[in-house]
């Protein structure tokens, strides 16, 4: 069971000009725990894991990695950010680079490792998401899903303590989002620290030890996925998944949930 504390998040406020997006959010991620965040459009999901990594300063609180704060203002992101790894909605792989080059890129040239050892390791992960046969490919003759499979395993191949991932799979054809969310519920299994934005509710109660939900920049429940979803505390959640009853669930997740699986 989790244990050590990896990230903690204490009283963070977060304001883009006169606009606060963040009042007073507080977080603990524990080594191997899987958090997801949800909540809806604008309530500062996107903004909390930039703060995380660095991409937004923050206005006041701490956040601490490995017990450390990454918010004193000494921070050395460079070093910080090959711990914290990041996945967007869109994938920025580099496209004058192959598959193997663009996940060797950081490794290599950031933490300065062993190109033979490194490769072994991204052949090993591109095996594990199913694209080994495609690490001499471009990224432009890739599909959306596989080029968020090869965005993952960069991140992955970096052997960062936590991964955060914003919407991984907003922009995916609908049939290429389970081949991401599998990747993500396999890295669950092995025991990876991780907090997912998603809006894909099903994904969200199978992958969770606990579910954060925000609305206006604050944290109105935190609670364990069972308990969130079929007895959420707060009105505002109650509003918010029967918006994704009628709204948000998938073809195939209202068949699977007919046939009484998940
Ligand atoms: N760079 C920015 N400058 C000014 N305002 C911003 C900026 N980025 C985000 N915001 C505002 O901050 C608020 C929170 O945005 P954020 O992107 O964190 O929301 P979100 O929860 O990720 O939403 P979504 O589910 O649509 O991705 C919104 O009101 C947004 O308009
Ligand atoms: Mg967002």
């Amino acid at each position: 069971m989790p244990c050590r504390t990896v990230l903690n998040i204490i009283d963070l406020h977060k304001r883009y000009g006169q606009l606060e997006v963040l009042h007073g959010v507080s977080l603990e991620v524990k080594k191997g725990q899987v958090l997801v965040v949800v909540g809806p459009s604008g309530c500062g999901k996107s903004t909390l894991l930039r703060c995380i990594n660095g991409l937004e300063p923050i206005d006041s609180g701490n956040i601490e990695l490995n017990g450390g704060s990454i918010t004193d203002g000494k921070t050395r992101w460079n070093l910080v950010r090959q711990k914290i790894g990041m996945v967007f909605q869109s994938y920025d792989l580099f496209p004058h680079m192959t598959v193997m080059e663009n996940i060797l890129l950081g490794p290599l040239k950031a933490q300065g490792r062993n190109r033979a050892e490194v490769e072994h390791e991204a052949e090993e992960l591109l095996e594990r998401v199913g694209l080994l046969d495609r690490r001499d490919s471009w990224p432009g003759q890739l599909s959306g899903g596989q080029k968020q499979r090869v965005a993952i395993v960069r991140a992955l191949c970096m052997q960062p303590e936590i991964m955060l991932f914003d919407e991984v799979t907003a922009s995916l054809d609908p049939e290429m989002v389970r081949e991401v969310l599998d990747v993500m519920l396999e890295l669950a299994r092995r025991g990876m620290t991780m907090i997912i934005v998603t809006h894909e509710m099903a994904f969200a109660k199978a992958v969770a030890d606990r579910v954060i939900f925000m609305d206006a920049g604050v944290i109105v429940e935190s609670a364990p996925p069972d308990q969130f979803f079929e007895n959420p505390a707060s009105e505002r959640a109650r509003k918010f998944l029967n918006i994704f009853q009628f709204t948000g669930v998938t073809k195939e997740e209202q068949t699977d949930e007919k046939n009484g699986s998940n």
